[in-house]
């Protein structure tokens, strides 16, 4: 496949990186990956840091007296220093260490929404949020009495921000928003929304697990109280994410999970907490998976996230272009590829995205199809599913075109 190179990346130097690519699928068909908004592959240098912490340090974290366990303490430790550095957090006190972003929006829901909101309070979201955000503050509302408003979605898919400056009152307590829509694509005005809530002394949490792999991000210049994302939409492994705090907010808040390594003194009467961020790690934590993570933070770093969002807008924007020549497919999101992330949700005339996504398939291209966990967005698109084609750094615009060519054969089974 001659690979079409964006001016900001080498691309084929990339893909040496990611050996999976190399994979034929189905009948013999080369492996385009098009699905990176639900997971990012792994490059070997994180398999490998990976590997050699299971080959050669190996042990539980929390300062153990003997050598493996210093060691890993260690690289723990120190894997919350680099993903502090990349979104600019002012230390490692700063960044808590969560299962994927799903646990960062139930820890700060749990631990400052339960004991913080009550009756007369409101916790404002957007309608297009995932329901890691939607479900997690419409349940820990309802718990706790409080009322929830959504900033509606214009029909260009971005977010109504004039409807926002009078949904946001002296009544909100919390704002929570997607920070880049992983199925509109759209990049939402993160400091302006950060303003806004703090004009009338709310928090505001952004969901940023499709922004932090795909753009840079700095949470100082957010101004965001929490800013959570996962490891592996980001080149890193599952089963790690970063919940950032500002640390005087961290400290005033409750444990959301006791046990050990989050306590500093036991005793049958009481028990206190142990400093940031470990009084939020409770048990032994995903010591691997943080090895990882700081692994890929660093591979970023070496690529450069200017570099990435600059391919990511040249692959949506090739991809928008090509789309725009079909009458039969409708794009949903912004027009403009500098306003969105690097993914596209689209639907063809005719044919359901489930069977869309089954054709690809076919042709060796995996995209997503379903409701990508934002049912009311789609509610208000007015569709059940759409399908949607993510990108990465490794990914072409030859990509593209063969995603394009297996929608002719959907169109054609289906006319
Ligand atoms: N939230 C992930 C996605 O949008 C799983 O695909």
């Amino acid at each position: 496949m001659g690979l079409q190179q964006s001016d900001a990346l080498d691309v084929e130097r990339i893909r040496e990186d990611f050996p999976i690519l190399e994979r034929e699928v189905g009948d013999g068909r080369p492996l385009v990956y098009l699905d990176n908004g639900a997971t990012t592959q792994t490059p070997d240098r994180v398999v490998d840091a990976i590997s050699e912490y299971y080959r050669t340090y190996n042990a539980n974290v929390h300062r153990g007296i003997h050598q493996l366990s210093q060691e890993a303490s260690i690289a723990y430790e120190e894997a919350h220093d680099a993903v502090a550095d990349f979104v600019g957090a002012d230390g490692r006190e700063e960044i808590v260490f969560t299962k994927n972003t799903t646990e960062a929006e139930n820890l700060v829901a749990y631990s400052w929404g339960l004991n913080e909101l009550g009756p007369g309070d409101e916790v404002v979201l957007t309608e297009m949020e995932h329901h890691s955000s939607f479900v997690t503050w419409q349940q820990i509302a309802e718990r706790a009495g409080a009322d929830v408003k959504y900033i509606p979605v214009t029909d260009e898919g971005t977010l109504d921000m004039d409807a926002a400056a009078d949904l946001v009152t002296d009544d909100t307590a919390m704002v929570s928003a997607v920070h880049v829509s992983n199925t509109l694509g759209t990049v939402n005005p993160a400091r302006e929304l950060a303003d806004l809530a703090h004009d009338h002394d709310a928090y505001v949490f952004l969901d940023g697990a499709q922004a932090v792999p795909t753009r840079p991000v700095d949470v100082a210049a957010i101004d965001a109280d929490f800013y959570a994302f996962s490891a592996h939409k980001m080149a890193g492994p599952t089963g790690i994410g970063a919940l950032y705090g500002k640390e005087e907010i961290l400290e005033e808040m409750e444990p959301y999970l006791y046990g050990g390594g989050m306590i500093r003194k036991v005793s049958f009467d009481e028990t206190t907490w142990n400093d940031l961020p470990w009084k939020f790690e409770a048990g032994t934590p995903s010591i691997a998976q943080a090895v990882g993570f700081a692994e890929a933070v660093e591979y970023l770093e070496d690529i450069g996230m200017e570099s990435v969002k600059r391919h990511e807008e040249h692959l949506a924007a090739y991809a928008l272009d090509r789309m725009a020549e079909f009458d039969d497919i409708e794009v949903y999101g912004p027009d403009d590829p500098t306003d969105r992330g690097g993914l596209v949700s689209f639907n063809l005339d005719g044919v359901h995205a489930h069977d869309l996504a089954s054709i690809t398939n076919d042709h060796g291209v995996a995209i997503r199809a379903g409701d990508h966990c934002t049912q009311p967005l789609h509610d208000k698109l007015g569709v059940a599913a759409t399908a949607r084609a993510s990108f990465y750094v490794y990914n072409t615009t030859d990509e593209i075109d063969v995603l394009l060519d297996a929608m002719d054969d959907a169109r054609e089974l289906f006319a």
